[in-house]
This record gives C-alpha cells, structure tokens and sequence, in this order.
C-alpha cells in the first residue's frame, strides 16, 4: 500500500494547490453543499484496519459515494486493489474525478482493477444503472446525505453490505445497521475523525 500511497497524496497535493488558486473549496457545489476532501492517509489507515479486521471485502465493488475529485476512489483502486466505483452529483467535481482517475491510470498508480466515475444522485434507483446497487459490497460515505444512504442500504443490499462512515463525530447510528466498529483517526494537528462501519444484518429464520 505504502508507495502507492505517497504517489496518490503528492498527486492530489498538487490537485489541491492548483483548485485553491481557481477556488474551488470556496464554492457550494451543485448540490449546495461545500467540497470538503477526505485526508488520504486517514482514510488509508482506517480502511486498512476494517481489511485486517475482515470487514472490507477487496474483491467486490466498493462505492464513494459522493466521491468529489475521485481521490477515496483512487485510494481504494490504487492502495487495496478493489474495483471502484464514484458517484457524484456535481457536473464539475465528476469530470475532474473522471480526469483524475484517468491520469492515475496512465501514471501506473492505479492498475488493472476497473474504476469509473457516475455523475449522479447515489440516492435515486437509476443511478445504478451500469453497476447494481445491490453488487456494491462496500459504501464510503464522507459528510454527504449519509442518512439516505443508509435507508437505501437496509432497504435493498444484501446481508453483510458494509456502510463505512467517516465524520468527526464519534458516535453514529443508522436505523437496520449494524455498527460493528469505531476507529479512531487522529491526525496531529487537527480534530479526531472516525472511521464507524456497520453492517446491513444477515436475514436469518427469526428475522424473515
Ligand atoms: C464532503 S465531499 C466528500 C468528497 C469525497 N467523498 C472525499 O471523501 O474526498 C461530499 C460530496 O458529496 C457530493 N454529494 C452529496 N450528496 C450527494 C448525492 N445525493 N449524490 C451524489 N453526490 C452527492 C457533494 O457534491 C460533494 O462533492
């Protein structure tokens, strides 16, 4: 993971000087929510420990949803070799994704598992429309509506879907999730942010 890793973060390093001198983080995106990235060395972190834990399944589609500039895409292709899918609501923030992950792809960084980006509400039916929902072992959701998400995740994925939520509060609830874990991401100059995953539960005899 390590040294595709450094190559991501000084790639989206560079994304990021150059969109804070267009001043992209100023603006709401289309959906009237800011852009706010995930810090990759966080996220690499607590996406390790659910694969050492045997909560991420690295065979099987893992979702950003509301992936932005593509980068928690990237991540999961590049450094854990999962195929990889993006949603994304904003026309601009989707083409810079689809830019991104196609630059990744010719430097070698992100090899040979499939990856796109979707421009699109990951919270409507017809955005999955190439990649069923219910193939998306694994969603990553980051400070967008994680609640419509997670409705949709207990209402139609099978047992066992992971739902990874990121955000800076240490306590979460989803109503028909399961949280199975909390790991706590500290980075040594800001708040501590927390990685929960849940599972949808398996149905059993006594549920069905
Ligand atoms: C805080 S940013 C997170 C970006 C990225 N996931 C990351 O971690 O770096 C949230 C993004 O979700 C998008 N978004 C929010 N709700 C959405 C929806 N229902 N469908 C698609 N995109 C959505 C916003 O446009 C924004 O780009």
């Amino acid at each position: 993971m390590e040294p595709y890793l450094e190559q991501l973060v000084s790639y989206f390093t560079k994304v990021d000087n150059q969109e804070k001198r267009e001043g992209i983080y100023n603006h709401l995106t289309t959906i009237g929510q800011p852009f706010v990235p995930s810090n990759l060395r966080l996220v690499a972190k607590g996406l390790h420990e659910l694969k050492l834990s045997g909560l991420l399944d690295c065979s099987r589609f893992f979702c950003d949803a509301g992936s932005a500039d593509g980068r928690v895409v990237a991540l999961a292709a590049a450094c854990f070799g999962i195929p990889s899918l993006g949603i994304e609501y904003d026309n601009h923030l989707a083409s810079m994704g689809r830019e991104n992950i196609g630059q990744l792809k010719a430097m070698g960084i992100i090899r040979t598992v499939p990856v796109s980006i979707l421009q699109g509400n990951f919270c409507k039916d017809d955005t999955y429309r190439s990649i069923r929902f219910q193939d998306i072992a694994t969603f990553y959701c980051f400070e967008s509506n994680c609640y419509c998400l997670a409705n949709k995740i207990t209402d139609q994925s099978p047992g066992g879907t992971l739902f990874v939520y990121y955000t800076q509060n240490n306590n979460a609830h989803f109503k028909g999730l399961q949280r199975l874990t909390t790991i706590t991401l500290q980075s040594p100059f800001n708040k501590a942010y927390f990685m929960h995953g849940f599972k949808k539960l398996e149905l059993t005899s006594r549920t069905i």
